[in-house]
């Protein structure tokens, strides 16, 4: 949906970003798998990741990030009346991670919830922040992607240890003028493709058991050659639907933020949008895939670089397990668009 024309409109007032300490090299993965540096980088664009510590939980990066969020949006935590946590990895099943990151935050008794989308989970995430701060509803939204992927990855299946990384990503979420801030979305689901990515093990479906654990059904599986041909499709029609509904054409897209899956898809996808690299945020090369963190992270890391200025129309596309997709496009906001 676009925006409606003239109504209150709700913006990114500040991001944030956090990754664990410790990296793991493509040359650290030769000697735990079946593979190779130039492997990995020729299929995927990745040349490390960064590793959760054993004790280091979702909330503790989104944490991390929210300060800096909040920080640079000059807002107190206290003021924050609304959580929302995208994860595919909460600290816990329940309760929420939303909840706990509140609390340690120091917010005052906010709405709080986690959100489950897959890698598209920050994107849903903020489109719901925005409709609920749009209405008036709500104030402060602190919206956050945080994941510990490496928590469920299977470290002796080479096709899918070397692609994922830990991270968290957050944006302060506020009132904005009409016409700023988020100018349309686009969000979309086609569950008959569950199967292609997913944790089979763990939920209500099959529960946790002796044989679940021998089986390694408590790691991601994934096909990755079917998310792939999904994901270019799926990535540039939501793009170029949500670049149209906010009334906007190819060339007004002053940033393009996809999710950091494979630098192929982000390439292909650019391509088949007709932008050029140099408006493309590519950092994959550096956390790998981080799922919900992806984005918020490449956009946190644009904005510390100077990527980012007021006006720019910003183009966010994520895809994931669901399977998902999902696009906004937004105009960043100049201190005096804020309500
Ligand atoms: N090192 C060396 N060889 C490998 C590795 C590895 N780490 N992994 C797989 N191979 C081999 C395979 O065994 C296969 O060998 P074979 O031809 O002898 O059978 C060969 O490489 C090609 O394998 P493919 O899977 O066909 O390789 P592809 O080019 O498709 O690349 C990849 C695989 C990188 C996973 C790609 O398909 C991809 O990026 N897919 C998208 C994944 C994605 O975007 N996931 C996002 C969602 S994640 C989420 O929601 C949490």
């Amino acid at each position: 949906m676009e925006t409606t024309p003239g109504m209150p409109s709700a913006g990114i007032w500040g991001v944030g970003r956090a990754v664990p300490a410790r990296v793991l090299t493509n040359a650290d993965l030769e000697a735990m798998v079946d593979t190779t540096d130039e492997w990995i980088r020729t299929r995927t664009g990745i040349e490390r990741r960064h590793i959760a510590a054993p004790d280091e939980a979702a909330s503790d990066l989104a944490y991390r990030a929210s300060r800096q969020a909040l920080e640079n949006a000059d807002v107190a935590a206290e003021e924050v009346d609304l959580v929302i946590v995208a994860t595919v990895t909460p600290d816990m099943l329940f309760p929420a991670t939303a909840c706990l990151l509140a609390d340690r935050l120091g917010a005052n008794k906010p709405a709080a919830f986690d959100l489950e989308a897959g890698c598209t989970g920050f994107v849903y995430a903020i489109t719901v922040a925005e409709k609920m701060v749009a209405s008036g509803a709500y104030r402060r939204a602190l919206v956050v992607g945080s994941e510990i992927l490496t928590r469920i990855t299977d470290w002796e299946d080479r096709a899918t240890c070397v692609l994922f990384g830990d991270a968290a990503g957050a944006a302060v979420v506020g009132p904005c003028r009409a016409g700023t801030g988020i100018l349309s979305h686009v969000l979309g689901s086609d569950g008959a493709g569950g199967d292609v990515l997913n944790m089979p093990a763990g939920g209500s479906r099959m529960g946790t058991s002796e044989e679940t654990v021998r089986d390694r059904l408590h790691y991601l599986h994934m096909s990755g050659s079917d998310v792939f041909k999904f994901a270019v499709r799926a990535m540039g029609n939501s793009a170029t639907e949500s670049t149209q509904r906010a009334g906007l054409d190819r060339d007004d897209i002053d940033l393009y933020i996809p999710h950091q899956a494979n630098h192929r898809i982000i390439t292909a996808s650019a391509k088949r949008l007709g932008l050029p690299l140099d408006r493309v945020v590519m950092n994959i090369q550096e956390y790998g895939n981080t799922s919900s963190a992806s984005i918020p992270l490449a956009l946190a890391e644009a904005w510390e670089d100077g990527r980012v200025a007021a006006g720019d129309n910003i183009l966010l596309v994520g895809f994931g397990a669901g399977l998902t997709w999902g696009a906004t496009v937004l105009r960043w906001l100049d201190d005096g668009d804020r309500r």
